[in-house]
């Protein structure tokens, strides 16, 4: 099925990746086009893990791409849905800001309702969607992402909290980038925001952290969403696991200065663990707050490497690392 991904602008090319390893890992996924927020891919398999994709805003069937000027005749062709249809244009970028979103709905819903479709605004059982990125793109909506669930998990409501944590939207994204569907290990896991994004999306997962006050912390964390207190007090530089034992690892390293008081070999040691612990073949996602290439690249193969500018003196560096 040929599909549309309407992407989160806040970081479009790891919604990509998270759409790329997700539905990679549960299918079959090839990348046909990009543009800006949109994605266009066909994709071979249960649509049932859409639920899960959390940088991505919704999924539409593909109607077509065509330029702005073109739009009418498209819809001279897409197919009459049985039920009652309504069309919504969303605008991608500045160049659309003076152009009537309403207007171009109206237009485009007439030259349906002139083809026979019956149009319901308020009640309808099809959307058809139009992104205007710099070329327009059409589809029927088929799911949406529900983003209200991030804001309910915000790691200030939850009863153990610590500063500068990744929030929870990015947290799924970067657990589903390792296509995870067996057991995910998190060796620095804090307050467990990786361990919670992926047990609240059915994944096995086990956290460990060098203090005990943060492990009572995550524990009381877990318990809180209703998930098992798989997190042990433990060295992420000593880990107590057999060799290849997890199917993915996604961790946060501890930041600037704060590493020193962990011991000055916590980066080397700590990749060194995670990749004896990792499955070959498989990912693991690891975030750091300095340009650590060459050290990942003495383990694994880096497939990507993307950056989060948080505050003024933290810029996060996202890498998926292949074992
Ligand atoms: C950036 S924080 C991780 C935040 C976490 N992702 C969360 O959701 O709260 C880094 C964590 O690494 C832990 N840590 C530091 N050194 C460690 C070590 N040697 N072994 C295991 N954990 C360690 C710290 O206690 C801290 O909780």
């Amino acid at each position: 099925m040929r599909l549309i991904f309407f992407l989160s602008g806040e970081h479009p090319e790891l919604a990509r990746e998270e759409v790329l390893g997700l539905l990679g890992s549960y299918g079959r996924i090839e990348k046909l086009d990009e543009d800006e927020q949109i994605l266009i891919a066909d994709f071979e398999g249960e649509r049932k893990v859409f639920e899960r994709l959390a940088l991505t805003h919704e999924v539409s069937q593909f109607f077509a791409s065509c330029e702005f000027e073109e739009l009418e005749d498209v819809f001279r062709e897409v197919p009459i849905l049985p039920g009652r249809i309504c069309v919504r244009v969303r605008k991608i970028g500045k160049r659309w800001e003076n152009l009537s979103s309403l207007e171009l709905e109206r237009s485009l819903g007439a030259v349906l309702w002139r083809r026979g479709a019956k149009i319901s605004v308020s009640k309808p059982n099809y959307v058809i969607r139009v992104y205007l990125a710099e070329k327009a793109h059409v589809g029927v909506l088929i799911h949406k992402t529900n983003t209200k669930q991030f804001a309910e998990r915000r790691p200030d409501k939850r009863p153990f909290f610590m500063p500068s944590v990744i929030v929870p939207r990015f947290a799924r994204a970067l657990v589903n980038i390792t296509g995870v569907k067996g057991m995910m290990l998190d060796p620095m896991c804090g307050t467990g925001t990786f361990l919670i994004e992926a047990g609240l999306m059915g994944v096995e997962f086990a956290g460990v952290d060098v203090f005990r006050k943060v492990v009572f912390g995550c524990a009381k964390n877990l318990k809180f969403f209703g998930l098992p207190t798989n997190v042990i007090w433990g060295d992420a530089r000593n880990l107590p696991f057999k060799d290849e034992s997890f199917d993915a690892v996604v961790t946060d390293f501890p930041y600037l200065r704060a590493t020193r008081s962990y011991g000055e070999d916590l980066y080397e040691k700590a990749t060194e663990e995670i990749w004896r612990v990792l499955k070959e073949g498989c990912r693991a996602v690891l975030v750091i707050n300095v340009d650590a290439d060459d050290l990942f690249a003495q383990f694994f193969e880096i497939e990507g490497k993307f950056y989060q500018r948080v505050h003024k003196s933290l810029v996060r560096r996202f890498f998926i690392c292949k074992k």
